[in-house]
């Protein structure tokens, strides 16, 4: 049998660009239009891909709105799970995944929310597990700022165990309905949870009957050490953002070779590498296209990018010079792979704005012709980078209307994509098993 590549995309509502809403095409009040995202979904699945994914915070920016004001990352969107949970019943094959963070919940309403999910959708829902990275969502949930990040990681891992004990409390054959012997259920085959840990303490059982797929398929996107560890541990699926193929086989090689600390084996983990696409009839019109959504980039947004990344004070220059030595950090704090790549631009004497119109914060959009598109995802997949891609599209629907008419069908020729869904649950699609319940 062919081995196929799992596609997953990540839909932030007028799409992955800054600068998206202020398109022509662009539905700018689509982020609450839940019309909107079940017709994203829908075409989504046309295209058979395994995954529709949704990313979150819980919290709307109240500083720094000189930038948020112009890209309005998060600022007006709907709950994923609710989100999701309206869509599943538009959508019959594609996987729905959702964020939800172990910083600001308990882990039995996230137990029992996915499993509701898992429900609703016959087998479909995901989660990506999350530790949160800004101060803002902790404003919201009686905190001044984040934990550190190593004990934010040590409470999610017990979240995970703790959702998972959950995710187990009652046996697959648990709710019998035997309405002759009036017996609904058989106390025989709950498995209530008893834990004592140092951030939980749960001694119960789920009120829902154990999910479709046993457990909800776990996702993780942890670049760090500890994160990576955490996701050789626990991931069934993780979202991997390097630029190059390199980087990308290093990271997959790196993960994958954590599981065996675990017990886990490599095929129990789909890593998808991140890739903004865009896809036209020539290269010069897929460059024509991207530079178009650049030019709407407004300078505030774009130096403010600029300027998190490069972790400086650029606010009252000059846009059309060179930005001066002494405002130039000599090293980076945060994220030394964004910083160098500008540094590096720097260097060639750009000017503040060619910088922001040049800089794309990560990856750099692979931009052409199907042919082209499908070459590199070929390359990426056969070299062993990835098992499959979480694709981002500038501008929706119209970039994934590209894709869907003009790669997949490249990707189904060379028998890199499916034809058709094959399994009736996510996990089946992504080729993954279903988690035994512990007491069979
Ligand atoms: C494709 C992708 C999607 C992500 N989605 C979210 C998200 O929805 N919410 C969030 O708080 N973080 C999200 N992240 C960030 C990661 O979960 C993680 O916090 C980040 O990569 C830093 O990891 P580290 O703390 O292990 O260094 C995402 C990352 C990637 C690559």
């Amino acid at each position: 049998m062919p081995r196929h590549m799992a596609l997953a995309t990540l839909v932030h509502p007028t799409g992955y660009h800054p600068a998206s809403w202020r398109h022509p095409d662009a539905r700018a009040d689509g982020s609450t239009d839940i019309d909107y995202y079940r017709g994203l979904a829908q075409l989504a699945e046309k295209g058979f891909f395994d995954l529709f994914f949704i990313a979150d915070t819980p919290a709307a920016r109240t500083s720094g709105l000189q930038t948020f004001a112009r890209a309005p990352l998060f600022m007006n969107v709907f709950e994923p799970i609710t989100l999701l949970s309206a869509i599943a019943g538009a959508t019959r094959h594609i996987g729905l995944g959702g964020t939800a963070s172990t910083s600001f919940a308990e882990p039995y309403n996230i137990a029992r929310q996915f499993a509701s999910l898992d429900h609703i959708s016959h087998g479909r829902a995901a989660w990506n597990v999350v530790t949160s990275a800004n101060d803002f969502a902790a404003r919201n949930f009686g905190l001044d700022r984040l934990p550190p990040h190593a004990e934010r990681y040590a409470r999610a891992r017990e979240f995970v165990q703790v959702v998972k004990g959950l995710w187990d409390s009652w046996e697959d054959e648990a709710f019998i309905r035997d309405k002759e012997a009036g017996l609904f259920l058989d106390p025989l085959k709950q498995h209530p949870v008893q834990h004592e840990g140092a951030h939980f303490r749960v001694h119960g059982a789920l009120n829902i009957a154990r999910a479709p797929q046993g457990h909800p398929v776990i996702i993780q996107a942890g670049a760090s050490d500890t994160g990576k560890d955490f996701a050789a541990e626990t991931a069934e699926v993780v979202f991997s953002s390097e630029p190059t193929p390199e980087a990308a086989k290093h990271f997959h090689d790196d993960l994958k070779s954590r599981m065996a600390r675990f017990g886990r084996e490599p095929g129990e983990l789909k890593v998808l590498a991140g890739l903004p696409v865009l896809v036209a009839d020539s290269a010069q019109e897929a460059e024509d296209m991207h530079q178009e959504l650049q030019a709407l980039i407004h300078p505030d947004v774009g130096v403010g990018r600029l300027a998190m990344d490069l972790e400086a004070d650029l606010s009252g220059l000059d846009l059309d010079q060179p930005i001066p030595e002494d405002r130039i950090p000599k090293q980076a704090n945060f994220h030394k792979a964004y910083f160098d790549h500008i540094t590096g631009m720097i260097r060639e004497g750009l000017t503040l704005r060619q910088l922001y119109l040049r800089y794309e914060r990560g990856n750099r959009t692979l931009r052409g012709t199907p042919k082209d598109i499908a070459d590199t995802m070929q390359a990426w997949f056969e070299g062993g980078a990835c098992d499959g891609f979480m694709l981002l599209f500038n501008l929706l629907p119209r970039d994934m209307e590209a894709f869907i008419a003009k790669v997949v069908p490249e990707l189904q020729r060379r028998g890199l994509m499916r034809s058709a869904y094959s399994g009736s649950s996510l996990r089946e699609n992504l080729g993954l098993a279903r988690p035994p319940h512990p007491a069979r």
